[in-house]
């Protein structure tokens, strides 16, 4: 089967990985835009713009694609899945409209309070005084959210008053949620869905904030690690019956069947399980995790999802091995950005419990006319180690990521630290 991946992170990368262990050939793989490390697994194509429907669906027919897998949320939000849909290729992707999902927070509670799906309180805000008041309602913590694609900074959780007008008013121009303050662990919990079926994958946790004990701002993601041996037995069978299958119910009752990748972002809250956040696509860097540990076909996952088969498809297998995944940020990250810097010691790094997606990295010329490898953005790479148990996977993710060297780059030293026990 020729697939097309679309997209040029670290979760792109692993989703490369992860086709190419359970079976399919990287040669019948296109990577577009693509990374310096993804084009050492699968050929890319740099110059394809990820985000043009029309531009891909020409690609896409030129290559007689079988199946196309959308990485990223701009594609969605720009309508790719359904120029590659009305171009007759199966799409691993939803629409455009069902992707407001995740583009709009506002749109996200209507579907949920339509479909009886568990969430916090919140109310919408058009005005800072609609903010004020509504801040006052919940009390602190402060939990404030643009109602928009924000690139992973649009949410803040503060109990200074002063902090969360000044957030609500960076945002106020696309609307503002105020919502009320959930306590609890958080999961990270992906459906594949083929607009009717939903099929869980296995529950992950990821690290958002930029340094260790939570410190820091927020980012899109340091570190995660999966399975998660502390939730209560039935925890993936009561998402699924409570939150996934419902709203994938209500979305095909909207007209908007959703056929792509559910992430549910989830709170255990010591009143059940609420529902923060879902996006329309697989997570950065759950992904990594979740995917190093999968056994059964990827392609073959994916390709029933996207052609309404998910009834048929056997429930996904996953290894009894943990999995954990640590980020190389650049220098500054997420405030500020570094300049390309190159990347060394990643030569000895993989083996057999390591693997090595890359965000954001590119090959350069060096005076010498040798390729060297720079690092081009702010989470440049995914350290990702498995083990029999998080003590060994640990071990193993950072023994590696301590022979990688960028100069300025940082870490979290805590990912997985207290399953590690
Ligand atoms: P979101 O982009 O909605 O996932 O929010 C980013 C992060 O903010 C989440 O991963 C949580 O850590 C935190 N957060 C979001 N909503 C809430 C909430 N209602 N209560 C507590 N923390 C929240
Ligand atoms: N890891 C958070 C996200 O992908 O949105």
């Amino acid at each position: 089967m020729k697939i097309l991946v679309l997209g040029q992170g670290a979760r792109e990368h692993a989703i490369v990985k992860a086709l190419i262990r359970t079976g399919t050939p990287a040669a019948s793989i296109i990577v577009a835009p693509g990374n310096a490390g993804i084009s050492t697994d699968a050929p890319c194509e740099p110059n394809l713009n990820p985000n043009s429907p029309s531009e891909v669906a020409a690609f896409a027919k030129a290559h007689e694609i079988e199946l196309a897998i959308i990485g990223p949320e701009a594609p969605l939000v720009a309508g790719v899945s359904d120029a590659l849909r009305d171009a007759g290729i199966p799409v691993f992707g939803p629409s455009q409209k069902a992707a407001a999902l995740e583009g709009s927070k506002s749109f996200a509670k209507e579907v949920m309070a339509a479909a009886g799906v568990p969430t916090g309180m919140a109310r919408e805000c058009s005005t800072l005084a609609e903010v004020e008041s509504a801040i006052d309602e919940f009390g602190a913590p402060y939990v404030i959210k643009a109602d928009g694609l924000a690139a992973g900074k649009g949410v803040i959780v503060t109990s200074d008053r002063a902090a969360a007008l000044e957030h609500a008013a960076k945002f106020i121009h696309m609307g503002v949620l105020v919502e009320e303050f959930l306590d609890g662990q958080e999961v990270s919990l992906f459906f594949l869905a083929d607009g009717k079926t939903v099929l869980p994958l296995s529950p992950a946790q990821d690290f958002k904030r930029a340094f260790d004990n939570d410190e820091g701002p927020n980012t899109g993601g340091m570190g995660a690690y999966s399975p998660l041996p502390w939730l209560p037995a039935g925890f993936v069978e009561e998402v699924e019956r409570t939150v996934a299958q419902p709203t994938v119910d209500e979305l095909g009752k909207l007209g908007m069947p959703f056929v792509g990748l559910l992430y549910c972002g989830l709170i255990l809250t010591a009143k059940g399980i609420r529902v923060i956040e879902f996006n329309a696509r697989f997570g950065d860097p759950e992904t990594q995790v979740v995917l190093r540990r999968l056994n059964s076909s990827l392609s073959n996952l994916l390709y029933k999802a996207a052609t309404g088969q998910l009834e048929t498809a056997a429930a996904p297998e996953f290894s009894d091995q943990v999995a954990i995944t640590v980020v190389l940020a650049s220098e500054g990250y997420p405030d500020t950005s570094a300049p390309n810097r190159p990347i060394h010691g990643l030569g000895s790094v993989e083996n057999e419990h390591v693997e090595v997606c890359h965000a954001a990295t590119a090959w350069a010329e060096t005076k010498d006319g040798e390729e060297s490898l720079m690092a081009t953005g702010g989470r440049v790479l995914s350290v990702v180690a498995s083990g029999h148990d998080f003590a060994g996977a640990r071990a193993h993710a950072y023994a590696a990521i301590e022979k990688i060297s960028l100069q300025g780059s940082h870490y979290r030293k805590d990912i997985a630290a207290k399953v590690a026990g």
